[in-house]
């Protein structure tokens, strides 16, 4: 059985049948993890759960410590992620409460620390990010998505903005030529971050929103919020179905 943690997404630890046995603080030599992290069981199964923005949600995306999280979780021998992140919609097909599993990521974040190795850097940690989900466990989402019929779209490219503020209408028009289909503030370095370890990561992205300028309308938060919790309700069934067919 691997180790199977999962990323992100306030309120997800609430899966009907979890118990979480442990709050674990894991001390790492890039500091504290955005929180302790929690370990839980689902029949029979463990899972281990870190909220990316700390438990009341206070931690900036540009502020999360990507290498603390990614090491904590490394540290307790997790060796698959599934990372859950809100996110706004650029392609048409994407619309706000839907979900999807990219299959691409292009970085436009600036200050943020990318690397295990930044200060004792050698020619081979160059690692190959060619295709920086891993397929495999992209298909255990999808697999459970057709098993629990939720519809899921497989593939498109994520663009990781810097946030915290969202992007202006001509900015979403750049990643939109640049082929990007939506937009969220977390994906990198967490997904570089967790190749360097060796672990597998996919992600799993609710549309939170269209993207900015794709209408009309000005994003408000209130309308985020409830797209999110309907869309939350889908990720937990997707959950429930991965820990269970591990
Ligand atoms: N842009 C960036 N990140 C986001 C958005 C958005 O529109 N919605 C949710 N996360």
């Amino acid at each position: 059985m691997t180790t199977l943690a999962i990323i992100g997404g306030t309120g997800l630890t609430s899966l009907d049948g979890l118990t979480i046995s442990e709050h674990k603080f894991v001390e790492t030599p890039y500091g504290e993890p955005s929180s302790p992290l929690l370990l839980g069981e689902y029949e029979g199964k463990k899972v281990i759960f870190l909220p990316r923005h700390g438990p009341e949600h206070t931690i900036a995306p540009h502020k999360v410590n990507y290498r603390a999280n990614i090491w904590a979780l490394y540290a307790l021998g997790v060796e698959e992620i599934i990372a859950v992140a809100a996110v706004g919609a650029i392609d048409q097909n994407l619309a706000p409460g839907t979900l999807a599993v990219p299959d691409q990521i292009i970085d436009y974040t600036y200050g943020r620390e990318q690397s295990f190795y930044s200060d004792e850097f050698t020619a081979d940690r160059h690692l190959d990010f060619t295709y920086p989900y891993t397929s495999g466990l992209r298909n255990v989402i999808l697999a459970a998505a057709i098993r629990q019929k939720v519809t899921i779209t497989d593939g498109g490219t994520y663009a990781a903005t810097q946030g915290p503020r969202l992007e202006t209408a001509a900015e979403i028009k750049r990643l939109e030529q640049d082929g990007c289909a939506m937009v969220g503030m977390t994906g990198m370095p967490e997904a570089y971050l967790a190749r360097e370890l060796g672990m597998a990561y996919a992600t799993c992205a609710v549309m939170a929103n269209w993207a900015a300028g794709i209408t009309d309308n000005e994003i408000q938060m209130a309308d985020i919020e409830q797209v999110l919790n309907e869309g939350m309700t889908q990720v937990k069934q997707l959950l429930v179905e991965i820990i269970r067919l591990q």
